[in-house]
């Protein structure tokens, strides 16, 4: 639930790559009280000029989060109105800024070797907080991008223990990581389309490579409707499929109100924005799983 409204101020824009921004705000209430996994809803036009376009704010993980000093950062993809607007903000510019949003990413335990997998620069900005705050508590933090047609997330903006490995699907993509680092990881977190969460697990239920030594390590799953602009992976835009819940290519309110983020699970249908957006790999509940399994939904697969 969004808790804050500020009006920040623009500390640095710095251009990443060629369609990504890095924003740093200055929200200190926001900053202090981002947890890993929570976006902000940014309204991306000036604040002392009001404009009904674009009308609906903009949805941003928080990226990096300074808590003593008050910053925040977002990584920002250059795709429409909205993000060109704040792609384009500079030293010293106001912008209004909610949250933070969703109940963040908690580990399921204290987790030593963390695997991250990351479909794309969204994917990635959905994950980085975690990443660097594991990577801060001395665990040891794998990320690996799937990487859009439109180029990775420089690892440099990454905290520097973090290992971090681009893939692509000529060369596999993230399914093609698994078996290589499922081993080494004692907790997994996936940001991706319902399509890849969809097989990575009927894999684990089915006991498959890798899963047939490594099934039981945990794994949590963003599910994110659209990872990129420039994604790789297909979009319901593009093929109609159900990759269409969660966090994505829609205009979420961010406060739990509109009911544009329902993800179903097997114990009911839940919020990505209030109680995601990460849930149990189990507990999603995929539009061709069978129905029997509904009916020996374990209290383990509850989402609280
Ligand atoms: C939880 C969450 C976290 C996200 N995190 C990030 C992140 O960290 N970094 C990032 O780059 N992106 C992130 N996104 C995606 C980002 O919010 C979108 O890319 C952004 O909304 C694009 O806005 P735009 O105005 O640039 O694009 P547009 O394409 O102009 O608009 C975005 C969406 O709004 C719709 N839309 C446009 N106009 C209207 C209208 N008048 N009425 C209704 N709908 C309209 C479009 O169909 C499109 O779906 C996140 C999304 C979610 C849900
Ligand atoms: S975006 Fe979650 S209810 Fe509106």
């Amino acid at each position: 639930m969004v808790q804050y409204v500020e009006t920040a101020i623009v500390a640095a824009s710095e251009h990443v790559a060629p369609t990504l921004w890095l924003i740093h705000l200055e929200a200190p209430q926001i900053a202090s009280n981002v947890g890993p996994g929570q976006f902000v809803m940014v309204r991306c036009a000036d604040p002392e000029y009001p404009t009904f376009d674009p009308y609906l704010p903009r949805a941003f993980f928080v990226f990096a989060a300074d808590r003593a000093a008050g910053r925040l950062s977002v990584l920002v993809e250059r795709r429409g109105r909205g993000t060109v607007w704040l792609c384009d903000r500079q030293s010293g510019d106001h912008v209004r800024v909610f949250g933070p949003a969703g109940r963040g990413v908690r580990l399921a335990r204290l987790t030593r070797h963390l695997l991250l997998l990351a479909d794309g620069p969204i994917a990635v900005a959905g994950l980085a907080l975690l990443a660097s705050e594991s990577a801060r508590r001395g665990a040891s933090v794998t990320l690996v991008e799937n990487i859009a047609a439109g180029g990775g997330v420089p690892p440099h903006l990454l905290h520097p223990d973090i290992e971090y490995r681009g893939t692509s699907p000529e060369a596999g993509g993230l399914l093609g990581e698994l078996p290589g680092l499922l081993p080494w990881a004692d907790e997994v977190v996936i940001a991706a389309p319902e399509s890849l969460l969809e097989t990575v697990s009927s894999l684990r239920r089915a006991r498959h490579e890798p899963f047939t030594l490594y099934g039981n390590v945990p794994i949590q799953a963003l599910p994110l409707a659209c990872t990129s602009a420039t994604s790789t992976t297909s979009t319901l835009a593009e093929t109609g499929s159900s990759d269409r819940r969660g966090g994505g290519d829609y205009l979420p309110c961010g406060t739990g109100t509109c009911g544009a983020c329902v993800v179903a699970t097997r114990s009911g249908e839940h919020l990505f924005c209030r109680e995601g957006p990460a849930f149990p790999l189990e507990a999603l509940r995929f539009e061709h799983v069978a129905d029997e399994e509904d009916v020996d939904a374990a209290d383990g697969d509850r989402v609280d």
